[in-house]
């Protein structure tokens, strides 16, 4: 159990300072291994946005052919608008099949990599970092990238071709109202660079709220004999209801944040393209321009105009995904305290020797668990440790199987120290039988093969 982790304020005050969104760079390692998927994924993005940037066209086509009664020419663009809608369906279902599966993948590996990471942290860590906390961010953090690079990220790629495309096509069609539209852009940008940053803040501390009440959680929960022996329930729920509306209180100020973006660009948005509309329908009375061209005009500004508004949105999703990328980094390059040797020495059986042994337990630093501690047990010994609770038996153990390392002195295996060999080496040679046993949620015969799944059955 997690002995005086820090205070779960604290920790979440902490990591509150924001990261840019160049954070996500960590995960590239992740995607290299599906080259092929990425490729396809940008294929079919490619597909579907030049579609939908060709379809004002055949729209333009359609309404100036109508116009002037070209009956084969509408025909002819029906028809095309049909295999055009193939392409694009083909396209779409293409994009949704790789870019999820690819976002699944990642996020799979991901969690196995944070699992493989933490699994061999020796105690000391989960001393200071709450278990639940480990657990949050495998789940609800990894979960936030996967609906980053399952959906969002194919959005924001599409959006971004969108909108460059749709500005290629909205100038091709009309300089002059292009012009007009670009002087919005300013007042859109404004708005979403200044609460962007504030944004991003308010996410990470969001997550770092939910990760803390997971924590209280699973502490609770995972020691709910001794919560309720001390009838300690009802402080154990105010203190994970107060963490929970933390979570709740941060999560708001986010939302509202978000609101307020969206309101503006929506407004400042549609507004201005409301405006040189307006100027465009002009033009049509005038004739300078067509009717035909006009709706191509106003279907790309509003093809333009939405990917302007669904970026801005998803660029706040990429944030809080950095956040969560952040707190998953940290555990992938956490760093233990105790490492294996680079060039280890195979363990053989002899001699457990404790030789002056000074242990002090990493969180209280003050009092000394082993006070100059020696001792050899020869091959052949039984050897039984007695002594007054809190005497020092299980550390003992718990030294010896490397847990910890001495301050001062050392611990020696067959006449080699611990440091020298591999951990999982030297505890081959070692048998277990704890305190108070753990039973895994898996069959009795599982559980007594827990030490040695290849042993064999007895006849
Ligand atoms: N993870 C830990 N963090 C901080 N202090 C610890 C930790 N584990 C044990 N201690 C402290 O180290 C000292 C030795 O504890 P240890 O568990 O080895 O005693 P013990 O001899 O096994 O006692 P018991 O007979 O009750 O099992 C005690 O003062 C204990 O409070
Ligand atoms: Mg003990």
């Amino acid at each position: 159990m997690a002995r005086g982790p820090k205070s779960v304020a604290d920790v979440a005050e902490d990591r509150a300072s924001s990261k840019q969104v160049g954070v996500l760079r960590a995960l590239v390692p992740y995607f290299a291994p599906y080259k092929l998927l990425v490729i396809l994924a940008l294929i079919a993005l490619t597909i579907t946005a030049s579609v939908s940037l060709v379809l004002p066209l055949a729209a333009r086509q359609v309404i100036d052919g109508f116009a002037v009664g070209d009956v084969a020419l509408l025909n002819r663009y029906f028809l095309g608008a049909i295999i055009v809608a193939a392409i694009f369906a083909l396209g779409t279902g293409l994009r949704y099949y790789v870019v999820t599966r690819l976002g699944e993948r990642v996020v799979a590996d991901i969690r196995k990599a944070i699992f493989e990471r933490m699994i061999g942290m020796s105690p000391a860590y989960f001393e200071k970092l709450m278990t639940g906390e480990v657990l949050s961010r495998i789940t609800t953090d990894t979960t936030l990238i996967l609906s980053v690079v399952g959906s969002s990220a194919s959005w924001l790629l599409r959006n971004m071709l969108m909108m460059s495309g749709g500005l290629v096509m909205m100038f091709w069609t009309s300089p002059k109202l292009t012009g007009l539209v670009l002087l919005i852009v300013p007042l859109i940008l404004g708005p979403i660079l200044a609460l962007g940053r504030k944004l991003r803040g308010l996410s990470r501390k969001n997550q770092d709220w939910i990760a803390a009440s997971s924590g209280k959680a699973s502490e609770s929960l995972l020691s709910v004999q001794t919560v309720q022996a001390f009838t300690h329930e009802v402080r154990s729920l105010s203190e994970f209801a107060g963490v929970t509306e933390k979570a709740f209180d941060s999560a708001k100020a986010r939302i509202k944040v978000r609101a307020l973006i969206t309101m503006i660009i929506i407004f400042v948005a549609f507004s201005g393209v409301m405006g040189v509309l307006w100027v465009g329908a002009i033009d049509v009375r005038s004739g300078v321009t067509s009717a035909g061209q006009l709706v191509q005009f106003v279907i790309y500004a509003t093809i333009v105009a939405s990917s302007t508004a669904a970026l801005s949105e998803l660029w706040s999703e990429l944030q809080r995904a950095a956040g969560a990328t952040e707190r998953l980094v940290e555990l992938l390059n956490a760093q233990d305290t105790i490492a294996d040797p680079q060039n280890p020495r195979a363990p053989k059986a002899g001699a457990v020797v404790f030789d002056k042994v000074n242990f002090t337990f990493p969180n209280r630093p003050d009092a000394l668990a082993l006070d100059k501690v020696s001792f050899t047990i020869n091959p052949g010994e039984t050897v039984a440790l007695v002594g007054p609770s809190g005497a020092g038996k299980s550390t003992i153990i718990q030294m010896l199987q490397r847990f910890y390392d001495p301050q001062e002195g050392q611990i020696s295996f067959g006449g080699i120290a611990l440091p020298e060999m591999e951990r999982s080496a030297f505890r081959r040679f070692m048998a277990l039988v704890p305190q108070d046993p753990v039973i895994f949620a898996c069959s009795a015969y599982d559980n007594i093969l827990f030490g040695r799944p290849d042993a064999t059955k007895m006849r």
